[in-house]
């Protein structure tokens, strides 16, 4: 874990270095923490795909926790709206989160909208001052299908004037210009967007594929 880069602390509180690395770190769990960031339209399909790679993670021998966005609305991130300062706050409390979780040998999947490239790179800089994996992972769906699918009835209200500054369709989403992993949801099963990136964390992970059962 390291300093803060982008919010100073105030001069009367101290960094205290730990005394540990994250070789020993990762000899004690028996793997490598590491971020994966799902980012997407509402709809795109980003906490299903999380819920579902946490717990086949986690099958497989690899500690492995979800922070969803909604979910972290409930505690974390209560109380914090959608404008985009908010939103800002939202994402870099989030990212903080999930480098806690990295940092301490744990796999760590983000779902958040995260609609805006600064505060994705920056969530993305902390982890690689700190020499943790981010990899940023596109859940791409045209917003077409994700307002076909309005699992929250979300996209009816936007539509209608009762929800303002809703993503895609008066606010902005701009996707990832060097995702290192892009799903199209629309086209792609759930099953094999969750191999894809289970893969894909278990070669960060445990440097193989799959992890020595339990
Ligand atoms: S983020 O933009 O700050 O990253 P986050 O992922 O935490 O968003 O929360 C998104 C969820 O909040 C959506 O799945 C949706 O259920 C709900 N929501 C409520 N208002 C909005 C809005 N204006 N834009 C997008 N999502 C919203």
């Amino acid at each position: 874990m390291q300093e803060s880069v982008d919010q100073p602390a105030d001069p009367n509180v101290r960094w205290h270095a730990s005394a540990a690395d994250a070789a020993l770190r990762a000899r004690c769990a028996g793997q490598r923490g590491v971020t994966a960031w799902l980012t997407g339209l509402s709809g795109s399909g980003k906490s299903t795909i999380a819920v579902e790679l946490e717990h086949r993670l986690l099958q497989a021998g690899c500690l492995s926790v979800c922070l969803d966005g909604d979910n972290l609305r409930h505690g974390l991130n209560a109380g914090i709206g959608f404008d985009a300062a908010a939103r800002q706050e939202a994402v870099r409390r989030a990212g903080e989160a999930a480098l806690l979780i990295a940092g301490s040998g744990v796999v760590s999947i983000v779902g958040m909208i995260s609609p805006y490239r600064t505060d994705r790179d920056r969530v993305r800089a902390r982890h690689v001052a700190a020499g943790i994996p981010f990899i940023e992972v596109h859940v791409d769906a045209p917003l077409a299908v994700a307002e076909g699918r309005d699992p929250k009835g979300l996209y009816a209200k936007a539509r209608a004037g009762e929800i303002k500054g809703f993503t895609g369709i008066d606010d902005p989403y701009e996707a990832p210009l060097h995702a290192e992993v892009v799903l199209h949801t629309a086209e792609q099963s759930l099953a094999a967007c969750v191999a894809e990136l289970q893969k894909c964390l278990m070669i960060q992970s445990h440097g193989a594929p799959a992890a020595p059962r339990l």
